[in-house]
């Protein structure tokens, strides 16, 4: 049965689809059999990889006519999956608070797991319905964060949150993303929690969209691909 892993933040902008890209492609490189569900209407993890959702419209996952693992495609990299995002998901959050069905990403994630080792959520920017499934479902939630305090701000709204209405809170690793250490703050804030991975401001992040391609099929000396390494050793041995 397969780890549910999902790389969410309260905020916009913060690396998440690419954090989730990257790792999904090292869980790959691995050997875990791996799926990449890119839940979010921008898409930005489908983007990355090269791919798009076709004429499959990524909401039909959701309607109970469409077994889910129909909308599963094959990547170009060996061993990593993707279910793909479109703008048809850019009201699913309204669409699940409706449908009243506090568990409907739970069991869409229990018919998959059988074929995965992991499945890696990219989430989109937020806090509401789809975030209370995505965090009943997945065993560990990635948050990535710029260092700074309003960025700390969310990651404790969020424990909170999780503290007030989950039972079974999954675990949380933050990760800094875009540090600049050339900047005061970034290195304050970083330094006292030597514990959290941080993945550097670097271009060739931002290279990816160019690509389309994760950091380790490009870039794979670089100092934020390592950094990515470090993530996921981070979080396999959160899973194990
Ligand atoms: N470590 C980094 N260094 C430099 N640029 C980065 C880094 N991480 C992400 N970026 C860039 O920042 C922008 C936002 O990244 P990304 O799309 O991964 O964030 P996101 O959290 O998924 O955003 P959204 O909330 O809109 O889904 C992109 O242009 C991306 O290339
Ligand atoms: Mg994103």
């Amino acid at each position: 049965m397969a780890h549910i892993v999902a790389v969410h933040s309260m905020k916009g902008g913060v690396g998440k689809s690419s954090l989730s890209v990257n790792l999904a492609d090292a869980a790959a490189r691995a050997g875990k059999r791996t799926l990449l569900w890119d839940i979010d209407a921008q898409g930005g993890a489908t983007f990355l990889l090269g791919a798009d959702a076709g004429a499959s419209k990524a909401k039909r996952i959701f309607s109970k006519t469409t077994a889910a693992a129909t909308l599963v495609q094959p990547t170009a990299i060996a061993g990593l999956d993707l279910i793909a995002a479109d703008l048809s998901l850019r009201q699913l959050d309204a669409a699940l608070a409706e449908a009243d069905k506090p568990k409907r990403l739970k069991k869409l994630l229990d018919d998959l797991a059988p074929a995965y080792d992991i499945v890696i959520l990219d989430c989109p920017p937020g806090l509401g319905e789809l975030s209370d499934q995505i965090f009943r479902a997945a065993d560990l939630v990635v948050v990535p964060l710029v260092p700074a305090p309003l960025s700390i701000r969310t990651l404790e709204q969020v424990r909170e949150h999780l503290a007030a209405y989950h039972k079974k809170p999954p675990a949380l690793l933050p990760v800094f993303s875009m540090v600049d250490r050339r900047k005061t703050l970034h290195r304050q804030i970083v330094e006292a929690q030597p514990d959290w991975p941080a993945i550097p401001q670097a271009s060739v992040v931002e290279r990816m969209a160019v690509e389309r391609k994760p950091l380790a099929a490009f870039a794979a000396t670089s100092p934020a691909a390592s950094a990515v390494g470090k993530v996921w050793v981070q979080v396999s041995a959160a899973l194990s």
